[in-house]
């Protein structure tokens, strides 16, 4: 049975990989839509890019709804220092040739929630959750829809864009707050998985040399200069490992945890608190991945990839 899934995004590079995966991956997945959100880039920019990518991958029957321009409560802060001015630096492709859909993003999860199939719809966040926060707290009702959230947020060690945080929940922690508190089952992929995905010189190389559009695009990508201190031994696949679970699960370890996510303005802004031995006697709230088994994941992602146009 397809598990039916919305993917909500803020497209960056690894979003862009991410997506292209799902769309590779339609004889398992029934994605009922894109939903964009500010993120890496303006939504502008990131709702132009969810379209760039559509097109890339001649995938044209999802929409793609615009979402949130800023986090619930502090301002936007973007990443352009490492995704590029429009966010895709290196993909080369052209200005989208469609539009977003009509309904703002939030609106279309509502939506499609409420009429989701018997066993719900599975929420899978690359982003700032702003979006899924609005929507939870619109309308509480949908949430029994919601089979699961599959989430890139957060860190059980160090973070990357503060020494505490993570991008996308230091982005919007008041909406992170929301979505960990939302009473559905999580499963998170915070730093400490997500860097164990990088995908390396020889594999981006490898794509780079599918013979197709896409692996072309996706090499440029993955190899567009960026800024020092972010490694030097490939490029990380944070966003990816999101729709590598719903594949192919039996790559993934974790533990059920309870997590909290700091909303203070301090310096632990979007930190998130993963009580993973228990000390806190509270129900958990997610199942934190904490191992990747990282060659299989890359294997099976750049054979997908070579299916593409
Ligand atoms: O911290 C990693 C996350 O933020 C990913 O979603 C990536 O797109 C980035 O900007
Ligand atoms: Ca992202």
């Amino acid at each position: 049975m397809h598990e039916a899934i919305v993917i909500d995004t803020d497209p960056g590079q690894d979003d862009a990989v991410a997506l292209l995966l799902a769309f590779a991956s339609r004889d398992v997945l029934d994605l009922k839509a894109i939903t964009t959100v500010a993120g890496n880039v303006p939504v502008a920019q990131t709702t132009a890019n969810a379209l760039r990518i559509r097109d890339l991958a001649h995938a044209d029957s999802i929409p793609v709804h615009r979402g949130a321009d800023a986090p619930l409560v502090v301002a936007l802060e973007t990443a352009e220092f490492v995704c590029g001015p429009d966010g895709l630096d290196g993909a080369g492709l052209p200005a989208p040739a469609g539009e977003a859909a009509p309904g703002h993003a939030v609106e279309a999860i509502i939506a499609i929630c409420r009429a989701a199939p018997d066993d719900g719809i599975t929420l899978c966040p690359l982003g700032p959750l702003t979006n899924l926060a609005l929507a939870f707290r619109l309308a509480p009702d949908i949430l029994p829809k919601v089979r699961r959230i599959v989430v890139m947020g957060g860190a059980i060690g160090l973070g990357n864009i503060t020494p505490a945080a993570e991008f996308n929940t230091y982005v919007d922690p008041h909406a992170a707050a929301v979505v960990f508190g939302c009473g559905r089952p999580i499963v998170m992929f915070g730093l400490g998985a997500t860097l164990q995905a990088i995908a390396s010189h020889a594999q981006i190389a490898r794509i780079g040399a599918l013979g197709n559009v896409t692996g072309k695009a996706v090499h440029g990508m993955l190899t567009r200069p960026r800024p020092g201190g972010l490694g030097s031994d490939g490029h990380p696949m944070h966003d990816p490992c999101i729709i590598a679970f719903l594949l192919w699960p039996e790559l993934f370890e974790g533990r059920d945890c309870f997590v909290t996510v700091e909303t203070g303005e301090g310096l632990l802004r979007g930190r998130t608190t993963i009580d993973w031995n228990g000390r806190l006697k509270r129900e958990p709230n997610a199942h934190v991945i904490a191992s990747v088994k990282a060659p299989e994941l890359f294997e099976r992602l750049i054979e997908r990839l070579a299916t593409l146009p």
